[in-house]
């Protein structure tokens, strides 16, 4: 007798999708009856492909009977809010790697799958085919987890190595990387941190066992990094990264953020060139590990995907609750701290006008906001009769440094770059 097949609907069948399908057609098992398309006519690159399983109606997958996981991958807050939520109703479990839809409307998502005691799996929505998300609910489990530095956008990674390696500027480069199809033609949501923001959302919420908000996620892009900051930072010994980061302190508030950062040429961060993602956690009893991998792509998201839906199929027919681990429900919203309180070392760039006493004063700016300096260089003075002054402070509070750099500014020189450094 045939063993029951558990039946997959497909939403949106792009890059993910495709590797989705074509990974999951040899399995006997589990078969994909019903896939949701824009364009039932668009060729597609799978062999033996099966047009009738297509149609332009989302509906049609979510309220097939026959259908026990909803794998939605079109991305957006809508129409996949809606289609979940109507999938969970019809009794289906969701695999989902759409990292904007978990950020912004996570909690009521997980807390509605939860009430219909079904589960949305989403391995795929947090840098690609690194395996995250079910590590630390399984072997990581025993751990407090309580500090997170990530490279979670493969694109403005790619744009720092290369104008690392290039000495190019940002805009060359994002015109060259659009070129070569690994930057979208609107980038915003790459190079403006929005992307990585909504990762570190969902990832902080998982690692700390707190629902993150993403209103409370400080975010800053990589539009305002020159080239010549890169040159400066690699003198220094760093290489400038987009780091989305989250911490814990002993008081149970997190700081949670994206924005570009000074790594030290130490630290296995510094080394995630191109598209590559990497993750490194700290946390008790493990310590320190880092997960690094391909962050995107049709095959190693597609990984992630079926890794999901086989853990589900695993458990369906078993039992009517599934395993708590893939669970997603917090009691608890962590108390996020504000930027402006937060304490940071800083790299800053200051176009000087060539007069006397110009270092001078921003020493004393620096020490009336007190902030101390770890180091001051200037290397030449320019045809222009001005001098960049590179500084590198010690630890900071953010406000003071706000403060200081608004007085350098009245002062009358042209603060060109103010990025953290890793501590
Ligand atoms: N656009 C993302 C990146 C991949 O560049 O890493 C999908 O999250």
């Amino acid at each position: 007798m045939e063993k029951n097949k558990i039946k997959i609907g497909l939403i949106g069948l792009g890059t993910v999708g495709t590797g989705v399908f074509k990974t999951l057609q040899p399995y006997e098992n589990i078969e994909i009856t019903k896939v949701a398309v824009k364009n039932i006519n668009k060729p597609r690159n799978i062999e033996n492909f099966d047009n009738s399983i297509l149609t332009t109606d989302c509906y049609e997958v979510v309220n097939d009977p026959e259908i026990d996981i909803v794998c939605e991958l079109i991305g957006g807050v809508e129409p996949a809010f809606s289609l979940i939520k109507k999938a969970i109703e019809n009794g289906k479990h969701i695999v989902t790697a759409n990292k904007e839809l978990l950020a912004k409307h996570g909690e009521e998502l997980f807390n509605f799958a939860e009430k219909h005691n079904k589960v949305i799996l989403y391995e795929a929505a947090i840098a690609g085919g690194i395996p995250l998300i079910m590590p630390i609910k399984t072997i990581l489990a025993g751990n407090k987890i309580n500090k997170i530095e990530a490279i979670l956008n493969g694109t403005t990674n790619y744009i720092l190595t290369k104008m690392d390696v290039q000495g190019a500027s940002y805009a060359d480069v994002l015109k060259e990387a659009q070129g070569l199809g690994y930057a979208e033609t609107d980038p915003t949501g790459d190079v403006e941190g929005f992307d990585a923001a909504y990762k570190i959302t969902t990832l902080a919420t998982i690692a700390f066992k707190k629902r993150i908000k993403l209103e409370n996620v400080y975010r800053e892009g990589i539009t305002n990094v020159r080239a010549q900051d890169m040159l400066a930072a690699n003198d220094l010994g760093y290489k400038i990264k987009l780091i989305a980061s989250a911490k814990l302190d002993e008081n149970g508030n997190a700081d949670v953020r994206v924005h570009p950062m000074l790594i030290s040429k130490k630290s296995t961060l510094a080394h995630i060139d191109y598209v590559t993602n990497a993750v490194s956690l700290s946390g008790h009893p493990v310590g320190s590990i880092t997960l690094s991998g391909p962050g995107a792509g049709e095959f190693p998201t597609a990984s992630s995907v079926i890794g999901d839906i086989l853990a589900i199929a695993a458990e369906l027919g078993k039992t009517d609750y599934l395993l708590p681990m893939m669970r997603c429900c917090h009691d608890e919203t962590a108390n996020c701290i504000d930027v402006k309180d937060t304490i940071n070392k800083y790299y800053i760039s200051i176009n000087a006008k060539n007069n006397k006493g110009v270092i001078g004063k921003i020493g004393t700016i620096c020490a009336e906001n007190d902030i101390s300096l770890a180091s001051i260089v200037q290397r030449c003075v320019s045809e222009d009769n001005t001098a960049d002054i590179t500084v590198i402070t010690e630890l900071v509070q953010e406000k003071n440094m706000q403060n200081a750099i608004k007085q350098i500014e009245q002062d009358g020189n042209i603060v060109n770059s103010l990025i953290r450094v890793q501590v």
